[in-house]
């Protein structure tokens, strides 16, 4: 490369092939995802998240005997230390949640007896620990910024009752349960994102587990990745009703403002994940007996495909959903944290399997070369 030639500039990566994977694939012409080549809207309709996870770790879907021992391991590691209980009740009150469990992640890491070890069995073991203690956090840093009392997790419940048992002190009926557990799995994974390729950027240098979801943790956070099924809500929540969606998005065109929950890297034509979960938010809305935010979403996407030919994303029907299970807006995005810890560390264990540190070039724009002023002269 000639040295003064400016090469071309892939800014934001776009429609780079960074490296392999056997995680995940995404077909963009086909609108389709697979995982392990498992299709998602088949695992979504046909699996348990703890079933989806088994996969995305090992590569294939456990048998009855191996689900049941993956499911007593991890329920078996839910607690987390009284230690970290007691840091969790110094965080401030008024705390975003994602960022309580990234910091109760990395704390996570301070006390893992094998969290320098980065062989590949001692990082599944880990990966394994924070699936299992991860909904734990969320749980009881939410509860303490409430003032609610903290609930012990029940190793008989499933990984969806825990989740809502700890956050919001009851099991919900099968129709929720089965709903939360279809978001779990359409959010587990989806190949090179920026958290995911975030945490494998880490790992690319020999840091550990715990660092490299922590630093997913940071990147999933922003309202163009994961912060954006919150965003979808407050969305909705400032439109409040449907007379007033149109009006609403017609002003969002006028000041060219992003309409969130909406767009997307990969898929240009259409999400695959966002019509199983829109049906299931749908449901939600039956089950509660609300469709004021569904019907909200519905005259939204029309407008947007119809004005700017953009999509929704998987973001788009979460949010409602989250909402309507009866989770607080904030709580959202560290809910797709305790789902993405598996496709996270499914891809750190990949990394670290054939690793080559992650370093790219970038092509200087400032001053030419200079000397430095005396202090005097400056
Ligand atoms: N609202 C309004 N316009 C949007 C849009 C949105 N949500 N998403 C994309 N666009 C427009 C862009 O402004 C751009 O228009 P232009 O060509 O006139 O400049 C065009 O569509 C192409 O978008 P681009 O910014 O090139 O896409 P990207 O691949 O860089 O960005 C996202 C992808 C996801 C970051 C982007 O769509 C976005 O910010 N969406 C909202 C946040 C969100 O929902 N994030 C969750 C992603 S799963």
């Amino acid at each position: 490369m000639n040295e003064t030639t400016k090469p071309e500039i892939y800014k934001g990566l776009v429609g780079v092939y960074a490296d392999v994977s056997a995680v995940s694939k995404v077909m963009p012409e086909t609108n389709s995802l697979t995982y392990r080549g498992y299709a998602v809207q088949d695992l979504a309709e046909n699996c348990s998240f703890e079933e989806v996870s088994y996969l995305l770790w090992e590569g294939e879907l456990p048998n009855a005997q191996q689900l049941a021992a993956f499911k007593a391991e991890t329920a078996a590691e839910r607690e987390i230390s009284p230690a970290l209980h007691r840091v969790i009740r110094e965080f401030p009150k008024d705390a975003h949640p994602m960022d309580a469990i990234r910091t109760a992640v990395s704390f996570m890491g301070l006390e893992d007896p094998e969290t320098a070890d980065v062989s590949q069995p001692a990082q599944y073991r880990k990966a394994k620990r924070l699936f299992a203690k991860i909904p734990t956090a969320i749980a009881a840093a939410y509860r303490a910024s409430r003032g609610l009392p903290v609930v012990a997790p029940n190793p008989a419940h499933s990984f969806a009752e825990n989740a809502f048992n700890l956050i919001l002190g009851k099991v919900p009926q099968p129709e929720v349960l089965k709903a939360f557990d279809v978001s779990m799995i359409l959010y587990a994974e989806h190949t090179f994102n920026a958290s995911t390729y975030t945490a494998r950027l880490v790992t690319s240098s020999g840091a550990d587990m715990h660092g490299a979801i922590t630093a997913g943790i940071a990147s999933l956070k922003g309202p163009l990745h994961g912060g954006a099924n919150e965003a979808v809500m407050h969305t909705l929540k400032e439109i409040g009703d449907p007379k007033l969606a149109k009006e609403w998005i017609q002003s969002r065109f006028d000041h060219k403002a992003l309409v969130m929950g909406f767009g997307h890297r990969v898929y240009k034509t259409g999400d695959s994940r966002v019509p199983t979960m829109r049906k299931y938010a749908e449901k939600m809305a039956e089950v509660v007996g609300d469709k004021t935010w569904m019907e909200i979403s519905r005259i939204l996407a029309g407008e947007m495909l119809e004005k700017k030919n953009i999509h929704p994303n998987l973001d788009f029907p979460a949010g409602p959903a989250y909402y309507l299970m009866g989770f607080e807006i904030p709580l959202f995005t560290p809910i797709f944290v305790a789902s993405r810890i598996t496709g996270w560390s499914a891809h750190v264990i990949e990394q670290g399997a054939d690793n080559r540190l992650i370093r790219p070039l970038s092509w200087y724009t400032g001053p030419e070369q200079r000397p430095v002023p005396p202090l005097s002269a400056r």
